[in-house]
């Protein structure tokens, strides 16, 4: 078992990582169960949980077992899997079923899954009640190495994705990597390029090991598995603690690939086409070859990132999404970037394997040059 803690003063709480968590659920989560009491009635010893169909389908029995055991029930919010939850529309529905559960500030609700889940239930804990508490159990590799920790929540409008959200800390994240055993493979390499990220913007060790363990974290392969995934929270961990909200800089050398990689997302609609965490492997490919350019990293260590990426199954070239529009249009989307500050992009680059930097003096329209021959 591993417990990372995150360092934030009165928000401060702990990752744990453990291999069959959710079998002893009740226990991991206990410290964080209070009972409350439905609209007028005595308080109920039930647990409120956020998840989707395929979550609650897979891992849903398996907890309410586990807090049968312990004498409490599981109270469900369900939604239908992706980006969809992510709306005004559901938060309404969920910050209704809260309130009439009667949850209070200082009740825990429980989000079992992705980041959709954890980004939807996140920013719904955040408003209920002026901000009431809640605990991520990440159920995909992308959830537990990235978006379950930090406090980043949001959910999306028609101007855009994750527009309207708010920094709320969880209480903890509670991991239990054989979660991933149902992960589907897909899901599993979008995951791993956020793996691939800490090695890429901080930690070379890390990058060489990814080199040489990267297909026995994508085989599930137990030991390997939490190496990575602790190895990934530690660094974020360490970021966060240093800059929670993103002011000082630190917390955007998270964002490494992600300028490029929310171009491609955006031009493919946000869709099945291109996942997260795909378009963020695209961009570190992106961002490796453009900081070699401008001749501080080499064309050998871009092609070192690329490997690792293609390793894990993922694509590395934009020429292979067969996209119909030019560097121009990518970016023209990232002028919309939420990043966008005084008509500058702040870009991550790299110097070298493990260093990574913000560039505020990227030029956009050798950006859009760059990317025409990118897409040759
Ligand atoms: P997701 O939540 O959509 O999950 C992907 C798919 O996997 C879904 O169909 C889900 O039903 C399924 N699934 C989840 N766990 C499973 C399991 N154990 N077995 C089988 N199927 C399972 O996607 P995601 O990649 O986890 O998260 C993407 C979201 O996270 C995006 O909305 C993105 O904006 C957000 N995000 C947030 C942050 C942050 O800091 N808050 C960081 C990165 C990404
Ligand atoms: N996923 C980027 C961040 O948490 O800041």
């Amino acid at each position: 078992m591993h417990v990372i803690p995150v360092e934030l003063g009165g928000r401060s709480y702990d990752v744990t990582i453990d291999h069959g968590l959710l079998n002893s659920f009740a226990s991991a989560a206990a410290p964080f169960f209070k009972s409350y009491a439905a609209a007028g009635n005595a308080p109920q010893r039930a647990v409120p949980f956020v998840a989707d169909t395929a979550t609650k389908r897979i891992y849903g029995e398996t907890i309410e077992r586990s807090l049968q055991s312990a004498g409490f029930a599981a109270d469900w919010f369900v939604v239908e899997p992706g980006e969809g939850a992510k709306s005004w529309a559901v938060l309404e529905k969920l910050t209704d079923w809260l309130l009439e559960l009667g949850i209070e500030r200082g009740d825990n609700v429980f989000a079992l899954g992705g980041g959709v889940i954890g980004d939807l239930t996140g920013f719904a804990c955040s408003v209920l009640k002026r901000g009431c508490g809640f605990v991520q159990i990440p159920t995909t590799l992308l959830a537990q190495v990235d978006s379950s920790v930090g406090g980043k929540t949001a959910i999306n409008t028609g101007a855009g994705k994750n527009l309207i959200g708010a920094f709320h800390q969880p209480n903890a994240v509670l991991i239990d990597p054989e979660t991933l055993a149902t992960l589907p493979p897909r899901e599993m390499g979008a995951g791993y390029a956020e793996v691939l990220k800490y090695g890429l913007l901080g930690d070379a060790e890390f990058f060489d090991w990814l080199e040489v363990n990267g297909a026995d974290v994508i085989a599930r392969e137990p030991e390997a598995l939490t190496h990575a995934i602790a190895t990934s929270i530690r660094a974020k961990a360490r970021i966060v603690a240093e800059d929670e909200r993103e002011l000082s800089g630190r917390r955007a050398l998270l964002n490494l690939g992600h300028t490029f990689g929310h171009a491609l997302e955006a031009e493919t609609g946000f869709s099945q086409e291109l996942l997260h965490g795909e378009g963020v492997a695209l961009g570190m490919v992106l961002a490796a070859r453009y900081s070699a350019r401008r001749g501080h990293f080499t064309m050998q260590d871009a092609d070192r990132a690329k490997r690792a990426l293609v390793n894990a199954g993922l694509r590395s070239e934009i020429s292979e999404l067969g996209l119909s529009c030019g560097g121009a249009k990518l970016v023209d989307h990232m002028r919309h970037d939420k990043k966008m500050a005084g008509g500058t992009l702040p870009f991550l680059l790299l110097n070298a394997i493990g260093d990574a930097f913000v560039a505020r003096d990227v030029n956009l329209t050798d950006v859009a040059v760059f990317l025409d021959e990118q897409l040759a």
